[in-house]
């Protein structure tokens, strides 16, 4: 079995080369998509076909198409308006920007042949971004950002377990996160403050033995980052209200464990990615507990004092086939399992031990008080669409039973560098899903593109700024966005190929240089604003020939 080489960043991107896995039972488990997943709402559009002629290239703007709205009829609206308390800033993550983390999995990870596309190490090449606060801080106030979204490296407070065991976190590392965090209030920008951000301290994974059982398998891993959490919200409560638990969990454990791209690199283990799904959602409810418990200083005088939640990765889905009724049903099941199965145990309490759509099982809970209402806001990272084959390409076994495509799609949409569709209108279509199985406000803690030129990003911000102003006309309680990214960063798998950045840097000299991206930004935030005129007249989308892994 091999996985594709070229599979863009580390999502589910399961294109297989060789078949290696069963679709005897493919239908067996999926729901239907007609009748949802036990009272939740299918957000399957079944009505959009990616191949149908009016996605081509120039079907990008909200003026063609939106799953959201435009195939039940209403047109855009004139223009889009956010309220003057909205959270208009970027992220990052700590093992992406900063350098010395040595004491990660990932340093292990990258420091391992052939790993990582072009040999690529944050060691080498990266922004340091924790040896240039004051610059970066102003660059988020030169735009008129109010929010920043960044992690803190749990392995570079704490190097090691004895360091751990103790509480004695390393005095430099304290002291970085302490300048950055008095910055960041001080130019009135709230902090958003990640606690994993797909990395773990070594002394919790052992990249050379995949085999046993690592990270988030082990119940120590969770035990002590909850005990992490409390302590990390306690040092810095007083500057932070937004946390957020985990970054992408799903994700992780899909790279980790079924496409073998991310630590410990397992290929199509489906056992262990459930293991640590399940791992990590427990982990979120007992940290949420944790951080409340500790954190009971409002920093931004707004009567709370910690509002805590995931960054939840969350994409639309097609059928590969509209016409095709087992495609339509498989969609709407890895729908379900990737958009709604975690919010559903951390928000509604609903525990779907198997996987399989309903809440019927013997290990199945609803409305389980020691799960639920662990979530203060959605996070939502939104990047691209995906298509869903029951028997097409390589089935995932159970409980997937389906293939899944997320790169090169034959839309005919515009792509960006790593090969994922521009796709403004499913940021639309994802928040909708939100504001009707979730009552929560949302903040957007991603969402971006990687363009190397810099081309596409000024329409992309306005383009998906549309949408999701359209989507809070709709009704959906927004409460911010954050770009992904601040800076130009180490992409995971695909190192610092795929560039992000609303700023460049030097690699060799560090220095920071605006987009133009960052300026058309800057001017999105001052008029709170944009226009459909506005999108109209900016330069179209550019496919360049996929140039990243
Ligand atoms: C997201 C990750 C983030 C970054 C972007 C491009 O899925 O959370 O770290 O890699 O993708």
């Amino acid at each position: 079995m091999r996985v594709r080489a070229s599979c863009p960043a580390r999502l589910v991107c399961l294109t297989l080369a060789a078949v290696a896995c069963s679709s005897s039972s493919s239908s067996s488990h999926a729901p239907d998509a007609s009748t949802a997943h036990d009272g939740a709402t299918s957000h399957v559009d079944a009505r959009t076909p990616p191949h149908d002629a009016g996605h081509d290239s120039s079907d990008t703007g909200p003026e063609t198409s939106s799953d959201a709205a435009s195939d039940a009829g209403p047109a855009p609206p004139a223009s889009v308006t956010f309220p003057s308390s909205f959270l208009w800033g970027s992220a990052t993550a700590g093992f992406q920007v900063e350098k010395g983390d040595d004491a990660t999995d990932w340093a292990a990870w990258v420091a391992m042949s052939g790993k990582i596309q072009n040999g690529d190490n944050p060691d080498v090449a990266g922004p340091d971004a924790l040896g240039h606060i004051t610059q970066d801080v102003q660059d988020l106030v030169s735009t008129g950002q109010t929010a920043y979204r960044f992690s803190l490296e749990w392995a570079r407070l704490y190097p090691t377990l004895a360091d751990f065991t103790a509480d004695t976190p390393d005095a430099t590392a304290v002291a970085a996160y302490s300048t950055l965090l008095t910055a960041l209030v001080a130019a009135h920008i709230t902090p958003v403050v990640t606690l994993d951000h797909y990395t773990l301290p070594a002394y919790l994974e052992d990249v050379t033995q995949p085999a046993q059982p690592q990270g988030w398998e082990n119940a120590q891993t969770t035990t002590l980052f909850v005990e992490f959490c409390a302590r990390v919200a306690k040092r810095w409560g007083g500057q932070v209200d937004y946390w957020i638990t985990l970054n992408e969990p799903l994700p992780y454990a899909v790279g980790g464990y079924l496409q073998g791209s991310f630590p410990p690199g397992l290929v199509l283990n489906v056992d262990r990615t459930i293991a640590v799904i399940k791992a990590l959602a427990l982990a979120h409810t007992q940290a949420y507990d944790a951080i409340h418990a500790a954190d009971t200083v409002d920093a931004d005088g707004d009567g709370k004092a910690a509002l805590v939640s995931i960054a939840k990765h969350q994409r639309t889905f097609h059928p590969m086939d509209p016409t095709n009724a087992a495609d339509v049903t498989a969609t709407a099941h890895v729908e379900y399992l990737w958009n709604q199965w975690f919010f559903n145990v951390i928000v509604l309490g609903n525990w779907d031990d198997d996987f399989d759509g309903n809440y019927t099982g013997p290990n199945d809970k609803m409305n389980d008080p020691t799960l639920k209402g662990r979530a203060d806001f959605l996070g939502i990272n939104y990047y691209s669409d995906t298509l869903i084959g029951a028997a097409s390409g390589i089935v995932i076994p159970a409980p997937v039973n389906a293939s899944i495509e997320q790169a090169h799609l034959p839309t005919g949409r515009p792509e960006s560098d790593v090969g994922w569709d521009i796709y403004a209108e499913g940021l639309g279509t994802v928040v909708d899903e939100a504001r009707t199985l979730w009552p929560l406000p949302i903040l957007i803690t991603e969402n971006g593109i990687a363009d190397h030129t810099d081309q596409n990003r000024p329409r992309f911000l306005l383009d998906h700024l549309f949408q999701l102003g359209w989507a809070m006309q709709r009704g959906a309680n927004v409460i911010g966005y954050l770009h992904w990214a601040s800076i130009d960063n180490f992409e995971w798998a695909s190192g610092f190929c795929p560039k992000y950045g609303l700023f460049s840097f030097d690699p060799t000299t560090e220095v920071r240089t605006p987009k133009a991206s960052a300026m058309e930004y800057a001017t999105i935030i001052a008029a709170r604003k944009v226009t459909l005129a506005q999108l109209n007249a900016a330069a179209q989308y550019e496919t360049t020939t996929a140039m990243c892994q």
